[in-house]
């Protein structure tokens, strides 16, 4: 075999047997749970401050509910739709977003009666049939806001400004806003005839999609990303020229307690967001160097109508946890891991073995979490995971200890050790746990 052969058979991995995790669906091994678990803590501390309440909704919602919510002509219903096909007659869909069902539960609970507005916050796996490529999986996880119930342009900052936060919090940097208002039911429809009559005589000129989209979702025009659809999106008609007196003051509003709080925005007058529900505010939260959104929402004043409830307005918005992951890794920010592991306990012999099984157990109702490495026997190996664990304090029970009933408390960075009756060794750690 020359060299050559050798080189390329060494870089052709060998076709594993073991299974594969489905297309665009992940794994998470703890070295990852150190972001999802920091971007967590800081979305449960900006819920709180901000009065938002923990919900989850089934992972399955009858297919209807998606279609009418988000719209069956949108991306996210007629394309990325996990469908499940059932022994009776419902047809469920995993769902690819969360709105619909949080806004199903508060009317069907009927918290919508008691709990105005109703201020939920979740932190949820999402699932869409989607060409899995950076920043965009199959299952992923949300984390959101939503605020039902009121139709307060204080609440559509609220939500951008606590988006905001989050990421500030996280030290991510760069963050841009962008913002629109696409207008109301008495508004929109002229809007949409002057954006349709814009490019009636573009037909031949605007891509596939975008013809399908001038007859079906017209709004949709504005976020075409094809090469040949730009020069007409920038010279259309743009919806905040053709808002009512009523949207028009309501968008004002939004950016006057957002410029109170000194959050920036940019106004995007191609911003219409790909779900049908919105209407009012639409936004997109971006930061810098990472080309797809972190997060996005908007107001649905319509959609409890939409799925058959009373007059509810509402808004709320969403953030990619793994895109926000992405960002925390890639930008090296630092995430301060905390070991809870103090205390790591050697042991040698099997009759030593039996009484570090106990000696664990007693931590552990003391509220103290001891590592071991049950595994492996030889004292080398225990102390090589201790020195890779950096804990404080080690454990170690020899033959003679046991005899003595005493162990060793070595402290690894002064290098001090002393010899403890066992059973005081619980109470003497303690005192020494910072
Ligand atoms: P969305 O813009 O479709 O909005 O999704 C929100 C966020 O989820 C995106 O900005 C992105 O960070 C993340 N995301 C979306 N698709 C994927 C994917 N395939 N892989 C990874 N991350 C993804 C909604 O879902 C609305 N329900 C938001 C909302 C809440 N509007 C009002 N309330």
């Amino acid at each position: 075999m020359n060299k050559k052969t050798k080189a390329t058979k060494k870089a052709t991995p060998k076709k594993s047997n073991v299974f594969q995790s489905p297309k665009g669906m992940h794994d998470i091994f703890p070295a990852d749970f150190v972001y999802v678990d920091k971007i967590e803590k800081e979305f449960k501390k900006i819920s709180a401050a901000y009065g938002f309440e923990r919900i989850e909704t089934p992972i399955m919602e009858n297919i209807h509910l998606f279609e009418r919510g988000a719209g069956i002509a949108s991306e996210v219903v007629s394309k990325q739709m996990f469908v499940v096909k059932t022994k009776s007659e419902d047809v469920l869909a995993l769902r690819p977003e969360m709105t619909p069902g949080v806004m199903r539960a508060y009317l069907q609970s009927g918290a919508s009666r008691s709990q105005i507005p109703g201020k939920y916050f979740y932190i949820s796996p999402i699932f869409r049939y989607e060409q899995p490529q950076a920043g965009r999986f199959r299952q992923f996880n949300q984390a959101g806001f939503e605020i039902l119930h009121s139709d307060d342009s204080a609440y559509d900052a609220q939500i951008i400004l606590a988006c905001y936060k989050m990421l500030e919090e996280l030290k991510i940097k760069g963050i841009s806003i962008k913002i629109n208002s696409i207008g109301c039911k008495n508004c929109r429809p002229n809007y949409i005839k002057k954006l349709k009559n814009f490019y009636k005589d573009k037909t031949g000129k605007i891509c596939r999609d975008c013809s399908r989209r001038l007859s079906e979702n017209p709004l949709r025009l504005l976020d075409c990303k094809e090469e040949k659809c730009q020069p007409f999106k920038d010279s259309a008609p743009q919806s905040i020229d053709y808002l009512c007196g009523s949207c028009k003051h309501h968008f004002k509003s939004v950016l006057e307690f957002l410029d109170e709080v000194s959050v920036p925005y940019i106004i995007d007058s191609s911003l219409v967001r790909g779900l049908d529900y919105y209407s009012k505010t639409v936004f997109e939260i971006f930061t810098e160097d990472f080309s797809s959104a972190l997060g996005g929402g908007g107001r649905y004043d319509y959609l409890s109508e939409t799925i058959g409830g009373p007059k509810m307005p509402a808004v709320g918005a969403a953030m990619g946890v793994e895109r926000i992951a992405t960002v925390l890794k890639e930008k090296n920010i630092n995430i301060l891991v905390k070991n809870h592991f103090k205390v790591f306990l050697i042991y040698m012999g099997d009759e030593a073995k039996k009484k570090a099984f106990k000696i664990i157990s007693d931590f552990y109702d003391a509220g103290i979490a001891v590592k071991e490495s049950f595994s492996k026997e030889s004292l080398k190996g225990q102390l090589r995971v201790a020195d890779r664990e950096k804990v404080e304090h080690v454990l170690i029970l020899g033959q003679r200890e046991v005899f003595e009933d005493t162990i060793i408390l070595r402290n690894m960075i002064t290098g001090n050790q002393e010899n403890i009756p066992i059973k005081k060794i619980v109470n003497e750690v303690k005192k020494r746990i910072r």
